[in-house]
Order: structure tokens, then sequence, then C-alpha cells
């Protein structure tokens, strides 16, 4: 049986949103690789950064060179990959922070799970929305093409699936013909009526 017993301390996440002026909330975009959920993260991340607030990214390609280096992209380790990362997104909105996660997270049940744990008002789901064709004629890093020749295995898209967002907060059309700086306005205008106090 677990003896752990939880420890309440004097700060809170209420005292220390009331001290900054805004509520911390989980910004959590979803899509394919190479949908321009890393560009758009970074883009948003600067403009907030810009107006002041505090935020903070944590994205796919980067924490799987940390905290998440043992996983693999098999379903049971893309499970537990968003299951940290929420747990990790959980404390940085407690903490008060704008927190943009940047993860494939093709699994709707995973997705499911991660707004539980950070708590569905801290959480907007938002559907970077581009489709494979131009997710794999941009093929950034040039992954798309060793998973087509079967040099990666369980590459999503290819022979690994992608579950869209059936109700997501917003949806971010990303095609070659998008405004970026469009999709990002719409992005922190939405985040402005959920975190002001
Ligand atoms: S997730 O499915 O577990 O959410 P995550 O966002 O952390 O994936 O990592 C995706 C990134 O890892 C991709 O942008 C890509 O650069 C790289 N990658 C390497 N192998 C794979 C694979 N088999 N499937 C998807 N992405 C992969």
């Amino acid at each position: 049986m677990n003896q752990v017993v939880w420890h309440p301390h004097p700060v809170t996440r209420v005292m220390r949103e009331g001290q900054q002026g805004y509520k911390g909330i989980c910004v959590w975009f979803t899509g394919l690789s190479g949908s321009g959920k890393s560009t758009i993260a970074g883009l948003l991340e600067e403009e907030l950064f810009k107006k002041k607030f505090r935020t903070y990214l944590l994205d796919g390609d980067n924490i799987r060179h940390g905290l998440n280096k043992d996983l693999s992209f098999t379903e049971d380790d893309r499970t537990e990959n968003i299951r940290r990362i929420s747990e990790v997104a959980k404390l940085f909105v407690d903490a008060g922070i704008v927190v943009i996660t940047s993860f494939i997270s093709p699994f709707i049940k995973d997705r499911e799970e991660a707004k539980n744990i950070v708590g569905k008002d801290s959480f907007l789901e938002i559907y970077v929305d581009c489709d494979i064709d131009t997710c794999r004629e941009r093929d950034p890093k040039g992954l798309y093409k060793k998973a087509e020749l079967g040099e990666i295995k369980n590459f999503t898209g290819i022979d690994s699936p992608y579950e869209k967002p059936v109700n997501p907060d917003l949806i971010l059309i990303n095609n070659n013909e998008s405004n970026l700086n469009e999709n990002v306005r719409n992005v922190i205008d939405l985040i402005q009526t959920k975190i002001s106090l």
C-alpha cells in the first residue's frame, strides 16, 4: 500500500496567480510530424513573452533528448511519453505558467488522459491540421522518406495511426497557404479568454 501522504504547502496556485494577475494554462498542440506544431508553438511563445506572460515550451523532439530519452515510438511508449509530459505540464500550470506543449500525441485516449491529469479547465487542445501529403513534401527532418523506405518503424501517418481530435478547442489549418501570424493571433485570443482572473 502507498504510504505517501500529500503535504500541503503555504504558497498555493491561487496565490501565485493572484500575484501575477492571470492564470496558468496548458496549451496542447497535436498534429502530424511536419504539420507545423513546433513552429506555431515557438511563435506563440515569442508573442506571449513579448506581452510579459511567463511561458514555457515543452517540445517532443527536445523532451525525447532528456526526460523521455528512454522511450521509443511503440504505442505503449507514446502513452508513457504523453503521461509524463502531462504530469510536467500540470506542475507548470500549478506554477502559474502558460505552458505550451508540442507533441504528435496521436491517440485520443492519451490526449483525454492529458486533459484529466492537467485539469479540463486549464487545458486547451489545439489541432494543427495539415494534410499528410504536405507534411511529406515538407519532411523537414527527412523522416518521412526514411519511414517510406522502411528504415524507421511505427512512423505516424505511415505505419502508425494518427487519430484526429473529435472536439478540439481550436483547429488551425496549417497548409502552405496558411497565415502563421493569423493562426498565432487566434491562439492568443483563445488563451486570453481562459487566463483572465
Ligand atoms: S508522440 O507520438 O510520442 O507524441 P513526439 O511528439 O514525442 O511523438 O515525437 C515526435 C517527433 O519524433 C517527430 O516530430 C519526429 O521528429 C521524431 N520521430 C522519430 N521517429 C518517429 C516515429 N516513428 N513516429 C513519429 N515521430 C518520430
